[in-house]
């Protein structure tokens, strides 16, 4: 029989959890704290431990830490606070297989037991502890990820795997859902944290720009190159450089970014000497890559080396239960900035806004929220002040659907006599609506041969 080692200062927790459990068919022991647990952990062996965070004296942190001193491959399962995204990231960083939000549900308790357990022989729990400094905390403050759906929170976890390995990361999604979010959060909440990061979008400079930007240039290597400059690659060193709008950079380009991938070293624009590249890349886009390799605008080779890992950032429409945690995070963020105090939601707000499509995603609902706030004259956000735009689904099609109304005067009788339909022809009514004098509308009337 499997033993599993529960260790919560909370005696009604620990209770409940090895009620459960016992119930499933395991053993079950019991510690109130990180010291007893970690003892019981030497004594007793158990082939599971999961551990609560907040408790007085060792938090879940520090026992996992020592957990892995201890035995490399035994599986933790640290619960946490609900929606706390810092410690979620650490957790995982830390080694932990995986984290539960309080209060647990019985059934995730015990299909996260079993998952743990028999991961066990395949563990790829990382053993690295990270220390993370004052200013790289605050860092991740600032790049706070809102999220609590299943497609988030597994890209929580994944941030916290990639962000302890050096690899290449390909960030995928729609305008808007949070790219460079994401790439900012894989280098300050890892082993790049306190080293530089630097942007470079790839869509905002012509080729050889680009180029002389990325790989830098000698003096005279081009018409205004007066002097020597360092490119971004250099500048990045060891930490991480992020491409953003990698789709759009060229073919020729692609080839020399390719090579620079592969030897891991490039020459500056007319330079000859070599230097050696050590920098992460992440790359971000929101177009199909896979498209583009099709019609020929990107080459596979450098595909595959970019998405060594891939996050693929689902549309805000597919994650519609994000929307409430998202308002009030922009609705603090936002109130700071504007120094309003908007901090009640209307009735009907939050239902409106799951109704909304959100082309431009998370950047629209800001965007959005902010429009409201400036808007807003007490502390409520209201329905009436919340302004959003439609955008016509497949325009063209549309408008080729209705091909009878291509112009517009044809336009103008359609809805001058829908209008008139609507009231009976009453025309006093009709002109009040239409906002046009009684004689204009009879005027149109005869010039369109509108009969009733
Ligand atoms: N999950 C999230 N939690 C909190 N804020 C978010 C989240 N996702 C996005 N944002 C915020 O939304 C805005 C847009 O995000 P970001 O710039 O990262 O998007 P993007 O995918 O890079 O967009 P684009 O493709 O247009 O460049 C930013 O202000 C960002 O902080
Ligand atoms: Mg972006």
């Amino acid at each position: 029989m499997e033993k599993i080692l529960v260790i919560d200062d909370d005696k009604m927790i620990r209770k409940l959890f090895s009620l459960a459990l016992t119930k499933a068919g395991y053993n079950v022991i019991e510690a109130e704290s990180g010291d007893a647990g970690l003892l019981l952990v030497h004594s007793e062996r158990p082939d599971l431990v999961i551990t609560d965070y907040q408790m007085p004296g060792k938090n879940g942190l520090e026992v996992l830490a020592e957990i892995r001193k201890l035995r490399l491959k035994l599986p933790v399962i640290m619960l946490t606070a609900y929606g706390d995204v810092v410690l979620t990231i650490k957790s995982i960083q830390q080694g932990a297989f995986e984290y539960l939000e309080k209060p647990v549900n019985p059934e995730t308790l015990k299909s996260t037991v079993i998952k743990a357990l028999s991961s066990v022989k395949s563990s790829n729990s990382l053993t690295t502890v990270i220390r993370t400094d004052a200013s790289s905390e605050s860092m991740l403050e600032d790049n706070i990820l809102v999220g609590r759906t299943p497609q988030m929170k597994e890209i929580f976890k994944n941030i916290g795997l990639i962000s302890m390995n050096k690899v290449n990361v390909l960030i995928q999604g729609e305008t808007g859902t949070g790219k460079e979010l994401i790439a900012r959060l894989v280098h300050f909440s890892g082993i790049t944290h306190n080293k530089p990061l630097v942007v470079v979008n790839c869509s905002a400079l012509t080729e050889t720009l680009l180029e002389s930007e990325l790989f830098g240039h000698v003096k005279g290597s081009f018409t205004d190159s007066i002097r020597d400059k360092k490119g971004k690659f250099e500048l990045a060193g060891e930490g991480t450089i992020f491409l953003d709008e990698i789709s759009e950079i060229s073919l020729n380009t692609q080839v020399k970014l390719l090579r620079v991938i592969q030897e891991l070293e490039f020459e500056k624009v007319g330079g000859e000497l070599p230097i050696p590249m050590k920098a992460r890349i992440i790359a971000a886009t929101n177009r199909n890559l896979e498209e583009q390799i099709k019609l020929g605008k990107f080459r596979e080779d450098l595909y595959y080396r970019l998405k060594v890992f891939t996050i693929n950032l689902p549309p805000l429409r597919e994650r519609k239960d994000d929307i409430n945690d998202l308002v009030i995070h922009f609705l603090y963020k936002l109130n700071k900035r504007f120094n309003k105090n908007v901090t009640k939601i209307g009735d009907g707000v939050i239902e409106m806004l799951q109704q909304h499509d959100w082309h431009g995603n998370v950047r629209e609902l800001e965007n959005t929220l902010l429009q409201a706030i400036v808007m807003s004259k007490n502390d409520v956000l209201e329905k009436e002040n919340i302004i959003l735009n439609y955008r016509m689904a497949e325009p063209v099609a549309k408008y080729q659907e209705m091909s009878e109304f291509r112009t517009l005067e044809s336009l103008e009788k359609h809805h001058i006599k829908c209008i008139l339909d609507e009231v009976n022809w009453n025309k006093v009514e009709a002109s009040r609506i239409l906002d046009i004098t009684r004689p204009t509308l009879n005027a149109k009337i005869e010039k369109y041969n509108l009969v009733q």
